[in-house]
């Protein structure tokens, strides 16, 4: 295979009808790229959304959907014999950090086990090239802050957390035994239109929305690095552009906003008041996320450049469309 990836080239985006999947892939197909999603519809959230994400890349003669399961390793083998795959972004994966403590064998099984599956895949039909979505999360409740790709990362806090650290480590594996190229990001917090609806400013703002009380765990000063879907997918295109060796990258917007500022922002797009409900601290969440971005600004050239309130108010734009 060709190590340059050019307009044409066959790209795999698993988990392509989700959040980010399907803003990355409308990206890929505005600059050339072929685009197969693969994508299961996993009842996390609602289908509808899913299906509305994709409906406009399904209008493109770039696209293809493909219907499936990547815990099912003989149909992943069928795309990866039939497709002329020539790079994978590898997305798919129960998301979701609370809901992981009610089914870690489930997350093990999709995020680990469907891993596997597309690496072995890969190795069977010589595509060497993956980008991997891993998360912030695999920092827990790191000490060092900002977090940097350095630090230790041995001591996850959620289920979630240890199946994408345990998936960086099998990238590693295919890397070293059989010189796969991988990058593994390590998104922070994403934001923006078509934001999942688990995920707090799109919980928060149906609350507030319908009059509902918002549940504060914490005293609100817990902080999170959101990143904006315009900067995610900017990294990802950057990485493929890169792809070379074995790297774990950062992808964080750098500027943390605590809880409190968050919903004030909200309520300051929306105009509305939230009803706030004071709880304790939550089991298995991290007080703050706080990307160190150095080396995704050396190596991709990566330079996150929306401001919160900009991010927020293009999503209130989408969700009240
Ligand atoms: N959104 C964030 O803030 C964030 C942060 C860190 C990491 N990530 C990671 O980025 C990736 C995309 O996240 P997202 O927010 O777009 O989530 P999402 O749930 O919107 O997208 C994931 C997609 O994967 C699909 N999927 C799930 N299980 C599948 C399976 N077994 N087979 C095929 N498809 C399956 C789902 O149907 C969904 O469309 C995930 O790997 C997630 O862990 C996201």
């Amino acid at each position: 295979m060709d190590n340059k990836l050019k307009p044409g080239s066959v790209i795999l985006v698993t988990g392509g009808a989700g959040f980010i999947g399907s803003n990355l892939s409308d990206r890929l197909l505005n600059l050339g790229f072929l685009v197969i999603c693969l994508d299961n519809f996993d009842p996390f959230y609602y289908e509808t959304i899913k299906r509305d994400n994709i409906k406009i890349a399904l209008k493109h003669p770039g696209y293809k959907l493909i219907e499936g399961d990547i815990r099912d390793k003989a149909f992943i083998d069928t795309i990866f014999k039939t497709q002329g795959i020539d790079m994978v972004i590898h997305l798919a994966a129960k998301a979701g950090v609370r809901p992981s403590i009610a089914d870690p064998p489930g997350y093990f099984d999709t995020n680990v086990m469907g891993t596997i599956n597309i690496l072995e895949a890969m190795r069977s039909y010589n595509v060497k090239k993956m980008i991997f979505a891993s998360s912030s999360s695999v920092y827990g409740n790191n000490p060092q802050v900002p977090f940097s790709e350095n630090n230790n990362v041995d001591y996850p806090v959620s289920p979630y957390a240890a199946t994408k650290k345990a998936a960086e480590l099998l990238c590693h594996t295919y890397y070293h035994l059989f010189k796969f190229d991988i990058f593994c990001l390590r998104f922070f917090t994403v934001y923006g239109p078509r934001q999942r609806p688990d995920l707090a400013i799109h919980k928060f703002t149906d609350l507030i929305l319908n009059n509902q009380p918002i549940e504060i765990y914490g005293d609100g000063n817990s902080s999170r690095d959101y990143t904006y879907i315009d900067d995610i997918v900017d990294g990802i295109i950057r990485s493929t552009k890169k792809l070379k060796g074995y790297e774990i990258i950062n992808l964080g917007g750098g500027k943390p906003v605590s809880l409190i500022t968050m919903i004030i922002t909200l309520e300051k797009m929306l105009n509305k008041t939230a009803k706030k409900i004071h709880l304790p601290f939550q089991q298995g969440d991290v007080n703050t996320t706080n990307a160190d971005t150095t080396k995704a600004r050396k190596l991709l050239e990566y330079s996150p450049a929306t401001d919160f309130d900009f991010g927020i108010r293009e999503f209130i734009k989408w969700k009240l469309k």
